[in-house]
């Protein structure tokens, strides 16, 4: 039986590049630990969420652990996962929980809904023995009191000039073929409390399709316009994925919003590009790894 070439494809965020070395660390690892489970026979949705829990792990992202904090200082995050036959899993506004994309996995693979917010995502994951979890750390605690020292506690959506978003997400084929895609985000400083990102919504921040699958980064509600993802991934339907990147892209630019993407297509060609000044990402295909920082940093 002839298998697919194996492929997968990881962001830690655009438009916060604080630490390039910590954030190239840190996608290698995750990209490392994802494609060894393509490598092991493991879906693609297994690889999506590894790589991606383990950046919810790591505080140099915005996601899980150190994930950026709500005008009154909570820590409501989103993530999804989407498989490309259709089947989506998200939570949005989970507070309390050490790894939202395993929640989010949890929605797809053990429930009837699609996407479970606030309470009762919090409560599914109780339900599924997810421990209480606090992923506040003293430096998003520090954002937020110096946006707020700043003046700035309602700059959002006005934020203007480079915005400080981050969020983590993977794509991968597996050698079926099948491509899966999983997106987490700490959403943005001094947000208002409920709001959510582009993250947890399907065609927004998070699609696959038998076409391809994309994960997004960057200013959510500008991302929400696009619906950058569904966007991006029905380019694929006629040109390689790095064709369709770059065209979508271009749109966002035109724009000017501030966004980012990964992509990988049904052949397994993979795609990124983004419209902000900085952005990380890597992918591994054919055993190889390749690692981009993109940007000044900070
Ligand atoms: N893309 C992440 C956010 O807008 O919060």
């Amino acid at each position: 039986m002839r298998t697919s070439p194996l492929g997968m494809v990881c962001h830690g965020g655009a438009g916060a590049l604080a630490d390039r070395q910590a954030h190239s660390d840190g996608l290698a690892v995750a990209l490392e630990e994802g494609y060894r489970l393509l490598r092991q026979s493991g879906s693609a949705l297994d690889a999506v969420v590894k790589a991606v829990s383990i950046m919810e792990d790591n505080p140099v992202f915005n996601c899980g652990t150190g994930s950026n904090l709500t005008l009154d200082g909570t820590a409501e995050m989103d993530a999804a996962v989407m498989t490309q036959d259709g089947r989506f899993g998200g939570v949005c506004c989970v507070t309390d929980v050490r790894n939202p994309i395993l929640v989010a996995e949890k929605v797809l693979t053990d429930t009837d809904h699609a996407l479970l917010c606030g309470a009762g995502a919090n409560a599914l994951a109780r339900r599924m023995g997810f421990e209480k979890y606090d992923v506040k750390t003293e430096r998003s605690s520090n954002r937020l009191e110096t946006l707020k020292a700043e003046g700035k506690s309602s700059h959002f959506p006005r934020l203007g000039g480079r915005v400080k978003t981050g969020t983590a997400g993977a794509v991968a084929i597996d050698k079926h073929g099948s491509l899966a895609v999983a997106t987490s985000s700490g959403g943005i400083t001094g947000r208002m409390p409920g709001r959510v990102s582009d993250a947890a919504i399907p065609g927004a921040g998070t699609y696959a399709a038998p076409s391809g699958a994309v994960s997004c980064t960057g200013h959510g509600e500008a991302i929400i316009q696009l619906m950058l993802a569904h966007d991006t991934v029905g380019r694929m339907k006629t040109m390689p994925a790095s064709v369709a990147a770059t065209l979508a892209v271009s749109e966002a630019r035109r724009r000017k919003f501030m966004v980012g993407l990964v992509g990988i297509d049904a052949r397994g060609g993979v795609c990124f590009g983004h419209s902000t000044p900085d952005m990380s990402y890597g992918y591994m295909i054919a055993d190889k790894l390749f690692m981009f920082a993109e940007g000044k940093g900070k």
